[in-house]
């Protein structure tokens, strides 16, 4: 048996021998940094062997070792450190080899996790990296499918600008050459031309303001309201139009809980929808406003009678500059009323759904409820 102090002193120079190997090791690692890890673990293996070797030598000629004990210790320590070093050099071709595979599949256009086994570390690396291709696809999806979008729109709505503009100019100059002189046909033309531009601005403020939602420049003033008072208002707004066409507006709130909204922009979603329902239901018929509490939401819901909405429509009528065949005539909408409408609910984190239902369809605008 070694006695304890001796023990401690070989602990104390086999320790400084591997501290002044360890120092050595660290600047190397330092200085190669930036180099393979499969280089840095030969400088690990190599320091590991060498600190061992250094330390039976300094304590051999120091004290305990004599010749042949000296060169059994060094050759079995030498070996071992060199089969040691092997398995590192192994395993940093390994780490390289995955990490090479990683490269590859992250070069590809489409990013798929590499078959090959990953060590821990990079195997989370690829699947953050699908995460993040999954992400990036969609993004461009969008992105792509906005941009369509937003030529077609270009397209119909300098259609729909040039089509009433072309009816104007022709009754302006015939009122101006004196081609129509009988004062009927001159207030006609009148009234006319105002209905016209009114019909233009009206399209214009909503391009304007479809802008301004794709920006994400909605400001929205929100304040406590109740849903009694948006279905009031929403009701009185429609007065109008629904007395013009014959078609009987009813509203009813089940339960008026305030929501926090900005009731202009909010009034402007909710009269799109039933401007949209006075418009397709036949006249005699009924739009029904409710508002109402259910799963914790605020719900306020446009029902009509416009006879169904046909079924590949119904994803659709959302869309910017959508509008079905029927409407797609001279005079009709540009399609951009419930692109708009969907475009403030979601500023709200609210929802906006339609489905067929009863004699028509049914609008439904779910807002969360201010408590
Ligand atoms: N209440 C409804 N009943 C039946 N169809 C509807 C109803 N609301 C919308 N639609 C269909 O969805 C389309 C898109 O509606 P949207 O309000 O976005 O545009 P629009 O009414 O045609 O034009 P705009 O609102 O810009 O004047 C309409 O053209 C119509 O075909
Ligand atoms: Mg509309």
């Amino acid at each position: 048996m070694i006695p304890f102090e001796d023990l401690l002193w070989v602990v104390f120079y086999a320790a400084s021998a591997a501290l002044v190997v360890a120092g050595v090791a660290l600047g190397l690692l330092y200085a190669l940094r930036g180099r393979s890890v499969a280089v840095q673990l030969i400088v690990v293996g190599a320091a590991t062997v060498l600190a061992m070797i250094s330390g039976i030598l300094v304590i051999s000629y120091l004290m305990l070792l004599n010749d042949h004990d000296r060169s059994v210790v060094l050759a079995v320590v030498t070996t071992a450190g060199l089969v040691a070093m092997a398995v590192s050099v192994l395993l940093g071709r390994r780490l390289v080899a995955a990490n090479r595979v990683l490269v590859e599949a992250v070069r590809a256009d489409r990013f798929r996790p590499p078959a090959a086994h990953l060590p821990a570390e990079l195997a989370e690396l690829s699947r953050e990296l699908e995460a993040a291709y999954d992400r990036l696809a969609a993004a461009h999806e969008r992105e792509q499918a906005l941009e369509a979008s937003r030529r077609e729109l270009v397209a119909w709505v300098s259609h729909d600008l040039r089509t009433p503009l072309a009816g104007l100019r022709a009754m302006a100059e015939a009122l101006e050459d004196g081609v129509v002189a009988d004062p009927g046909t001159v207030r006609r033309y009148h009234e006319r031309i105002r209905v016209e531009v009114e019909r233009l601005t009206e399209m214009v403020d909503d391009l304007f303001e479809l802008s301004r939602i794709h920006a994400g420049a909605l400001r929205l003033s929100r304040r406590r309201v109740g849903l009694a008072d948006l279905v009031a208002e929403a009701v009185a707004g429609a007065e109008p139009l629904a007395r013009a066409k014959g078609v009987r507006v009813h509203g009813d709130v089940r339960e008026g809980l305030p929501v926090q909204v900005d009731s202009g922009e909010l009034g402007r979603a909710l009269r799109n929808l039933v401007v949209n329902a006075i418009r397709h239901t036949p006249s005699d018929g009924a739009v029904e406003i409710i508002g109402e509490v259910r799963d914790g939401e605020a719900r306020v819901t446009v029902a009509d009678a416009c006879g169904g909405i046909p079924e590949e429509d119904l994803p659709r009528v959302f869309d910017v500059a959508f509008r079905g065949e029927a409407a797609r005539t001279p005079g009709g909408g540009a399609g951009l009323g419930l692109a708009i409408a969907r475009g403030i609910v979601e500023a709200h984190a609210g929802r906006i759904g339609v489905a067929n239902e009863g004699p028509g369809c049914r609008f439904e605008v779910r807002l969360p409820l201010h408590v």
